[in-house]
């Protein structure tokens, strides 16, 4: 064990960690079934499971990292289980928001949150207050999230200006449309990782994974802890990140 570590230690190079990492954290509802506990039980294990990828990434001076806690099309699923997953980041944010405040972290929140309950946009609020002057990584937590609606949102804000006459065609490029999305000011998403198995996006962050690392895992989220992490971290550090180009040119 000792052995493994230290090589672990070896093989990760702190210098060329990811700037910013998206979670899509899958699987609690499986994690739960497997010991015969409702799937709520298993959302409540993966909010403990993030807590340990939070510290761990701030740790390592990771810049971001933006997870996925409830997507538009999340809303489908039974009445009971929505409410719980309504709940769930209140809970959260009054358990650790003390902690996070104080290792520095600044809270922040993507999706349509309008039309979240009130408590929830009221303990947002909150979150993103106590924290704003801090200056170490940025957590960002995507809740009522879907990539083609936030990439439809922009195109409109962006349609009703050149209908009005504020800019020209020309004006349209990659940079001013990325600046409509919910991500403005976060760094590139340079790795991507989902756990459980499941090898697809499910509509997070579709534009900003354009040249993202991908990773894929069967762990399910709740059972994704600190070694794990490392091992996503070492593997990303293998790859040869070309942006279309060639290597080493
Ligand atoms: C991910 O776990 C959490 C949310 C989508 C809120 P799931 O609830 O999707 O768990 P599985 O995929 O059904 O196991
Ligand atoms: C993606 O997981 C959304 C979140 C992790 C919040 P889902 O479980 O909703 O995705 P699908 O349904 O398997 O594609
Ligand atoms: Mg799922």
């Amino acid at each position: 064990m000792i052995f493994r570590k230290k090589k672990d230690e070896l093989i990760l190079d702190r210098n060329r960690l990811p700037r910013h990492i998206a979670f899509i954290m899958d699987g609690n509802g499986r994690w739960a079934k497997k010991r015969g506990l409702p799937r709520t039980a298993g959302h409540h294990e993966g909010g403990k499971a993030l807590l340990k990828v939070l510290k761990k990434c701030n740790e390592l001076g990771i810049e971001a990292i933006t997870v996925f806690a409830f997507s538009t099309e999340n809303w489908s699923r039974p009445k009971e289980e929505v409410e719980y997953l309504m709940k769930l980041p209140n809970q959260y944010i009054k358990t650790y928001l003390p902690k996070i405040k104080e290792a520095n972290i600044k809270m922040n929140f993507i999706g349509f949150l309008d039309v979240l309950p009130e408590e929830m946009k009221e303990n947002i609020r909150l979150a993103m207050q106590e924290t704003k002057n801090n200056t170490g990584m940025i957590f960002t937590i995507a809740l009522n999230y879907g990539a083609q609606d936030e990439i439809l949102y922009a195109v409109k804000q962006i349609a009703r200006e050149y209908h009005e006459g504020n800019i020209t065609l020309e004006d349209i490029t990659k940079e001013y449309f990325e600046k409509k999305l919910f991500t403005n000011d976060l760094p590139p998403i340079d790795f991507m990782v989902r756990t459980s198995g499941e090898l697809r996006i499910s509509n997070f962050l579709l534009w900003q994974i354009a040249y993202s690392e991908l990773y894929f895992v069967p762990k399910l989220w709740p059972d994704f802890n600190e070694k794990e992490l490392r091992k996503a971290l070492i593997a990303y550090q293998k790859r040869k990140r070309r942006f279309g180009g060639i290597e080493g040119v």
